[in-house]
């Protein structure tokens, strides 16, 4: 699977703090996403973790001295610098920021930083005491102004038993703004993209709902590969079963009118709005305030058309549906976009169980407004998503 970190070269500084050893799970996601990962440690942050972790981890060499005659590094030492299309420093010590921000470069880490033409992230990790030193707020701010990306770090328990400000940011935080600043060269960037996922839920009373079993997993994959390659996303999602991905704007809805009315927000200056959302057809005529009894031998409900948001989305952006259908699959859909005047409308057979609602995989058929008929196989979602974005490039404005 392609990504914004496929063979990449991305310099991981490690400074020493309680933190250090979480590097090691950095690094190792990195690495499994196809990143060439350069450890760059400072001489304290090996005392936290041994050099052979990181480098048993990332398969390739741990920059530590910049003095010592056996490291690749040595000789050439700014090659790393050069090399790399990110430096990401995780965990970023007090002494770390303040030698950055005053240009000091006394070991090989501080001396990347300050070689480096590559965009640089920080996420800082220490005592919420010296996190709120003035010293150390001015050393951000200035490193900040130079175009430096702070991954605030999270609120917590501190090593030293404390609760505060000072805990390295979430992995997947740092992983996200790792993405976002390698995403910045991709062939969406500059694009601002809408995404809606998941199910929306029609309340009856205030206990119960007409649901549907959608995961949001198919319109999550479309909005971080959207995402990874460069675009401005927003994901309007409907409950899933999914953590928010990060690097995107994120509007939780509940309900299909909850959905039009952050829909028509959210499309102002959009590019595209791709509609991955199962959205109920139909809602009760009222809702009752109080939890229905079960007196009653049987109920009857009414229940009355939600808007269609795709259809009544009116705007410049490009318009892209999906189609969940069980028989006459290509007919069906092509009705749709037309009623709908999509762009792009993803096809799929709810027949099949690889395929639709909940499963990691899916098989579509593509059908744009010009009539081409796509079919793909059996695909993982993201991989589907990529398809999908292929196909809306062909018809977005250069
Ligand atoms: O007409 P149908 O519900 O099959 O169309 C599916 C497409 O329309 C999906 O992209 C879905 O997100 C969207 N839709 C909508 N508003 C509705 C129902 C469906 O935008 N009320």
């Amino acid at each position: 699977m392609e990504t914004a970190l496929t063979n990449k070269t991305i310099v991981l500084g490690v400074t020493g703090s309680i933190a250090a050893y979480k590097a090691a799970d950095i690094a190792s996601r990195l690495t499994k996403a196809g990143a060439k990962v350069n450890v760059v440690m400072t001489e304290a942050a090996t005392r936290f973790i041994s050099p052979l972790a990181l480098r048993s981890i990332t398969g390739r060499a741990v920059a530590t001295d910049m003095f010592d005659l056996e490291s690749q590094y040595t000789i050439e030492h700014i090659s790393l610098a050069e090399a790399a299309d990110v430096v990401v420093v995780a965990p970023a010590t007090a002494s770390l920021i303040a030698r950055a921000a005053a240009g000091i470069s006394d070991d090989m880490l501080t001396l990347t930083l300050l070689a480096t033409k590559a965009p640089i992230i920080l996420a800082p990790a220490m005592n919420v005491n010296m996190f709120e030193n003035s010293v150390t707020q001015e050393n951000l701010a200035k490193l900040k102004a130079r175009g430096f990306i702070i991954v605030d770090p999270a609120h917590g328990r501190l090593a030293s038993g404390r609760v505060g400000k000072g805990r390295l940011a979430d992995i997947d935080q740092i992983m996200g703004a790792i993405q976002q600043v390698l995403a910045k060269s991709g062939d969406l960037a500059g694009k601002k993209i809408v995404v809606t996922a998941g199910g929306t839920r029609e309340p009856i009373d205030p206990v119960r709902h007409i649901g549907n079993p959608s995961s949001g997993k198919m319109g999550y994959a479309i909005a971080q590969a959207a995402r990874d390659r460069g675009a401005k996303v927003t994901l309007i999602t409907a409950p899933a079963s999914l953590l928010p991905p990060p690097g995107m704007a994120v509007m939780p809805v509940k309900t299909a009118l909850e959905m039009k009315q952050a829909v028509t927000k959210a499309v102002k200056g959009a590019d595209a709005l791709i509609m991955a959302a199962a959205v109920a057809d139909y809602q009760p005529k009222s809702v009752a305030r109080a939890k229905i009894k079960k007196d009653a031998l049987a109920l009857t409900l009414e229940l009355v058309r939600t808007p269609d948001i795709l259809a009544e989305a009116k705007g410049k952006f490009l318009k892209v549906g999906f189609a969940a259908e069980s028989e006459d699959i290509v007919a069906n859909a092509k009705k749709k976009l037309k009623n709908k005047q999509l762009d792009i409308i993803v096809a799929n057979d709810i027949t099949d169980k690889k395929s639709g609602f909940g499963v990691d995989t899916n098989k579509v058929t593509l059908i744009d407004k010009k009539g081409k008929v796509e079919p793909l196989p059996l695909l993982s979602k993201r991989e589907v998503a990529d398809k999908i974005l292929d196909k809306l490039l062909v018809f977005l404005p250069h």
